[in-house]
């Protein structure tokens, strides 16, 4: 057991201007504590490695340059790796995370009151320089509320997190791409009492922000990640229901242009119009509702789809007529029979996807995958 409490990850990539900044900063505001800190540096050559070795002379700091990888996630990754305190704290380099609140943030892990603490610019208290555009904040806004579900936070992007490094042997299967590393570790680590403390987030005066219009799109898909991680049934049945959603679209327009414009019978077109319809949502769920999942053939997949579907459609008229044959209550509310109907079968159409159509990976398989990737 090392004897230092706390550990300072701190992810750079061409800080130098601030690197001494902030060594001086967080020396001052933990004067008293044993404390480390630890750059992780994506080998900028900007004579980041100089400027460590110089302060540490004075100041527990020190430098991790990788060379092999890159990317804010991983090197806070990295970080918290090699770190020895007892608790942990991630911040940005430059200056926008005040080092002052590094105390108060800690103190709410001891107390026990939180297992997991952000730096929060959107809670009483908390605040951020007003020059901030009309869309750069609601940019921000709505990432957060995408984030909602997913933890009560109001700050779930920020960059300046504690823990106790303990708890981060919780976070299995992190994925880190993308800049979320925070959101990732709170959400996979299964912290149970996340909190926060209110912060000024200061825009940064040298060097330039490295975030870009890219990554907001990676956070899409983090996001969807995440949710899958939390919610996994609930949210493939959220994309089948959208995917089903669009479905019905394409089914209704194809029925009625068949008789507005070819003068088909209803039947005839309702016939008709299924099949580019199921295969449109045989389409999109393996797209975007399983990706995760098997890869079957397309032409033996599309069949066994197509199947299911009908199995489902009969399920679903057949609750229809039923209801409304025999049910007083249905046969005056022959729509709440219809939206019944659609449920019962889509209800099946789920079920049968996922058992039969897009069939769960072996996690062998899913391990092979990773191994491939890296
Ligand atoms: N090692 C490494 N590798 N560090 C990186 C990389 C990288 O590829 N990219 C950025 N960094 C470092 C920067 O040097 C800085 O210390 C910190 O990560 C944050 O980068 P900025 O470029 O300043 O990010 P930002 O200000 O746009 O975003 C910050 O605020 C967001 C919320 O508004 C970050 O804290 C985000 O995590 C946060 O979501
Ligand atoms: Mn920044």
């Amino acid at each position: 057991m090392s004897d230092i409490k706390i550990s300072i990850v701190i992810p750079t990539y061409q800080e130098v201007e601030n690197i001494p900044l902030i060594c001086e900063q967080i020396n001052t505001s933990l004067a008293g504590e044993s404390f480390e800190i630890i750059f992780v540096d994506d080998n900028s050559q900007d004579g980041s490695y100089e400027a460590v070795s110089k302060i540490a002379n004075h100041i527990p700091a020190q430098i991790i340059v990788r060379t092999e990888e890159r990317g804010l996630s991983t090197a806070v990754i990295t970080g918290i790796e090699s770190a020895q305190g007892e608790y942990v704290v991630v911040m940005d380099c430059d200056l926008s995370h005040p080092s002052s609140a590094i105390l108060p943030m800690i103190e709410k892990l001891a107390s026990g009151r939180n297992d997991f603490v952000v730096g929060s610019r959107y809670i009483q208290g908390g605040s951020f320089d007003d020059d901030w555009g009309f869309f750069r904040l609601l940019n921000s806004k709505i990432a957060t509320w995408l984030a909602l579900p997913l933890c009560h936070i109001k700050d779930p992007m920020s960059g300046f997190f504690a823990f106790q490094r303990q708890q981060f042997k919780n976070c299995a299967h992190l994925t880190p791409t993308g800049y979320k590393i925070g959101l990732e570790i709170m959400v996979k680590g299964e912290f149970s009492a996340p909190g926060e403390h209110p912060i000024h987030f200061k825009d940064r005066e040298h060097g330039e922000s490295k975030l870009s219009l890219k990554e907001q799109f990676l956070y899409l898909r983090h996001l969807r990640r995440l949710y899958r991680f939390k919610y996994p049934v609930t949210s493939e049945f959220a994309q089948f229901g959208l995917v089903g959603g669009t479905g019905f679209v394409i089914d209704s327009l194809i029925y009625f242009a068949l008789q507005a414009f070819f003068g088909l019978g209803h039947n005839l077109s309702r016939a008709i119009s299924f099949w580019p319809a199921a295969t449109w949502n045989w389409f999109w769920n393996r797209t975007i509702t399983f990706t995760h999942r098997e890869k079957t053939g397309h032409l033996k997949q599309w069949l066994s789809f197509l199947a299911t579907s009908l199995a489902g459609f009969v399920m679903n008229f057949g609750t229809y007529t039923t209801l409304t044959s025999y049910v007083p209550f249905f046969i005056e509310n022959k729509f709440i029979a219809l939206m019944l109907g659609v449920l019962v079968g889509m209800g099946f159409n789920f079920m049968m996807a996922r058992i039969f159509v897009f069939k769960e990976l072996d996690e062998e398989i899913l391990e092979e995958e990773k191994e491939f990737h890296h």
